[in-house]
């Protein structure tokens, strides 16, 4: 009765476990869940009030199809002054960047085409591949480099089928940065085999020490260059799900041609709302990314301390990757820890192969409960180990 297509895709793993999680806490059981992939922050308020007064004033219909002018102008000079990208307004659509990316694996992929892109990666790209008729290929990442993505092991996995690479930096689960010298790397192979670059770009405002790079700004890397962003992670605006893509002209032409057989447009107050987040200076963001900072640098210390357990400090993002070495798989560890310990975590199985013998634990989460979740998986590991 379904489709195939629909058929051969899982349900995401994050999500189930976090309806399993809420329906423990619905039963009153005292759990601390760090499963959550969004800022723990309120909208700030000059955002809010910016989408209430749309409101007011009847903005409640259609725009087009690309996002209102002042938004893609908005979203243009903020790559160009942020990211020093090549990127004027007709390079930019509005549209949720979990769409974004899904839209860009729609415009360029062929039954068949294989893509690339990093294990252990976000849940939704192999989905969203298959979805397309595509052919997953996930590359592992080196954990005991740093959580390198290493050039070479791309290359090794490069077909007459490859068709386009994903890659997420900022990364989500790992924190992991992909360098410039790998983007640059990264850009040859891509030019060598002419395929597609999807750069992920929803973490780049959660860059602790070192800065964000992207991959479009290289040298000729712009016109094979999808780059998707969006007010999600930055802003703690996940459920207004607002983002963008700059591509080129060409690449955001075949692109509104989805966007009109499907989203239409997004809510123009949802628009005003963004337009203010961008008008308004990075002090909210810098804020709250001082936030997070401090919260990773308590975590990871305390997690390195447990017997077993060891975490490279993440350099983006807010999720701490750590590995367990306690002989269970993640997906059982999960399991264990949620009804034993009381603590969510998501196996770092969720996140592809590469991911087994890791969990994530997302820091958007206070430091009270940190620090208790913290000592709850060192009670739990030290019965374990006995
Ligand atoms: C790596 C990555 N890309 C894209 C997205 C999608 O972002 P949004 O929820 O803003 O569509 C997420 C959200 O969790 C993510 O972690």
């Amino acid at each position: 009765m379904f489709s195939k297509r629909i058929r051969n895709v899982q349900p995401s793993g994050t999500v189930m476990l976090s309806n399993k999680v809420k329906r423990l806490m619905d039963q009153g059981l005292d759990i601390l869940s760090f499963t959550l992939g969004e800022p723990d922050f309120s909208t700030p308020p000059h955002i809010i009030e910016a989408a209430k007064e749309a409101l007011d004033r009847g903005m409640t219909h259609y725009t087009s199809s690309l996002g209102m002018t002042e938004l893609r102008e908005a979203i243009a000079r903020t790559e160009k002054q942020m990211n020093s990208m090549d990127c004027a307004t007709e390079n930019v659509i509005v549209l949720p960047t979990k769409m974004a990316i899904y839209m860009a694996i729609q415009t360029f992929i062929n039954p068949g085409d294989q893509v690339i892109y990093q294990n252990p990666g976000w849940v939704s790209y192999g989905p969203m591949i298959t979805l397309a008729k595509g052919t997953p290929v996930p590359v592992k990442m080196r954990y005991d480099s740093g959580w390198i993505w290493d050039p070479q092991d791309i290359r090794d996995h490069i077909t007459e089928k490859t068709r386009a690479i994903i890659l997420n930096t900022p990364s989500n689960p790992t924190g992991s940065l992909i360098s410039r010298d790998t983007q640059k790397e990264i850009v040859e192979i891509a030019t060598e085999h002419d395929l597609t670059i999807i750069a992920d770009e929803v973490y780049e405002n959660l860059v602790y020490e070192e800065e964000h790079s992207s991959i479009g700004s290289l040298p000729d890397a712009f016109e094979r260059t999808v780059t998707v962003s969006g007010f999600s992670k930055s802003y703690a605006m996940t459920g207004w799900r607002i983002g963008w893509m700059v591509a080129s002209k060409e690449t955001i032409k075949m692109v509104n041609k989805l966007q009109q057989h499907s989203l239409t447009c997004l809510p123009p107050f949802v628009q005003m709302g963004a337009l203010a987040a961008l008008e308004n200076g990075s002090s909210c963001i810098d804020d709250m990314k001082e936030e997070f900072r401090k919260r990773r640098d308590m975590l990871i210390p305390l997690l390195n301390e447990i017997d077993g357990v060891s975490c490279e400090m993440p350099k983006g993002a807010f999720y701490a990757f750590f590995k367990m070495d306690t002989g269970f798989k993640s997906m059982d560890m999960a399991e264990m820890l949620l009804y034993k310990a009381h603590v969510a975590l998501t196996p770092g199985s969720a996140f592809g192969s590469a991911g087994d013998g890791f969990m994530r634990m997302s820091y958007a989460a206070s430091r009270e409960n940190l620090r208790e979740g913290a000592k709850r998986i060192a009670e739990f590991i030290a019965v374990l180990r006995k």
